[in-house]
């Protein structure tokens, strides 16, 4: 084992020994930039305990921040929050090596565990509530089923006011810095939003809930330490109220405008659409999905109140890079967005139809008449999308107001 690598104290008995990945360029359809951390945590207790592991690749520079602290065979017992492989790919070598007294899991990651590693050691099930002892301090779990998958739960270490938070509060952030006030407020603010956006987006009410029980437990909790990015050690607010905020999906006066275009024709659309919104006094986003990806499609659209779509139509359908995004917006919830849709076609324009009914399927209110042009829009046409932007900011002024 290399001893290049070291644990991080981040509280009185607690340390990080996870790693970081700086090369990650994709999360399960993501994009991560900025590469990533797997965070695991090693409590000093009379049970000597470790919380989640990390990617499997990253085995040995976990094993080898353990060692910088402790014997990793003086593991008594090893905790997985959450089954994702991200957080338990090495379980199975861990517990080989380490030889833990027992594993603990939530009753839904018991079962993932087992049809994930297909693993010969048991693991042992704890409720919601319930304590277990490590001697001379305790843990609580608290599931937080579907933050970020069914089988996930918090666990508070009341002794040291730390909550290890799993996939929640977390970002995509690969650096040496371990805490969060050692960055950038802009970049926290920004990476934790891509994060919410691009995997917590649809469990939002679920957010809500797991808010509220937290407060509901008087837990005093000075640090959150959640499975990816740094660690919250001050100003918890900073974090939980940009997750109250994002969970609650108020929509604002901005409209994200996305297109695929094929000669340019649905762009001249989109920009026609974008300058009466912005005419209207509307905070406009314009991405085009030849240059942009689906990450930042839901990243702007966390905190805005119009969704507008276009494309052109390719053998009968809409561009496969419009597909893509509207795939993966269905699957991430946005609520209370209003819509419209524009595109151009050659002979058969079938992309407008098919964004109206995906539009539909999101439960985006689709509040303008379509605009479809064949080949290239000439003024009038272009005049019918500088409509088609007035609309769509009227009606986003009046749901505003009503809010
Ligand atoms: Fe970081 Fe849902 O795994």
């Amino acid at each position: 084992m290399t001893d290049i690598y070291s644990a991080i104290q981040v509280s009185d008995h607690v340390y990080w020994v996870g790693a970081i990945d700086w090369s990650i360029r994709d999360f399960h359809g993501y994009t991560t930039p900025h590469g990533s951390t797997y965070n695991a945590y090693l409590i000093l207790a009379d049970k000597i305990t470790l919380i989640d592991t990390v990617k499997k690749p990253f085995l040995e520079e976990m094993l080898a921040r353990i060692a910088s602290v402790i014997d990793p065979a003086k593991i008594d017992y090893i905790i997985s929050n959450h089954s994702e492989q991200d957080h338990c790919g090495c379980l199975s070598e861990v517990v080989g090596r380490v030889r833990p007294s027992k594993v603990f899991a939530s009753a839904a990651g018991v079962k993932n565990l087992g049809e994930i590693l297909h693993n010969d050691y048991v693991i042992q099930a704890v409720r919601d509530g319930e304590t277990l002892s490590l001697g001379n301090m305790e843990l609580t779990f608290m599931e937080t089923r579907m933050i970020h998958w069914p089988d996930s739960m918090f666990t508070f270490l009341a002794k040291d006011g730390l909550l290890f938070s799993q996939d929640a509060f977390g970002m995509h952030l690969a650096t040496f810095e371990r805490f969060a006030d050692e960055l950038p407020a802009d970049m926290l603010e920004y990476e934790a939003a891509t994060y919410y956006a691009n995997i917590v987006l649809p469990y939002s009410p679920v957010v809500l809930k797991a808010l509220e029980k937290v407060a509901a437990t008087g837990w005093e909790i000075r640090t959150i330490a959640p499975d990816h990015g740094p660690v919250w050690r001050r100003d918890l607010g900073f974090i939980l109220d940009r997750y109250k905020k994002w969970a609650v999906q108020k929509p604002a006066n901005k409209a994200v405008v996305v297109y695929a275009t094929m000669w340019h024709s649905t762009e001249s659309m989109a920009k026609a659409i974008a300058e009466a919104l912005a005419q209207a006094g509307v905070s406009v986003k314009i991405l085009s999905l030849n240059e942009a990806h689906r990450s930042e499609v839901i990243f702007e659209l966390l905190e805005a109140g119009a969704l507008i779509v276009g494309s052109s139509t390719l053998n009968n359908n809409m561009l496969p890079q419009m597909a893509d995004v509207m795939t993966y917006i269905r699957g991430l919830k946005p609520v209370n967005l209003i819509g419209a849709v524009f595109g151009s076609f050659g002979w058969s324009g079938e992309s407008v139809k098919d964004l109206e009914t995906a539009l539909k399927g999101m439960k985006v209110d689709v509040v303008a008449e379509t605009v479809s042009v064949r080949h290239v829009p000439g003024p009038e046409a272009l005049e019918k999308c500088h409509e088609l932007g007035r609309t769509v900011a009227s009606e986003l002024a009046k749901r505003l107001s009503q809010k």
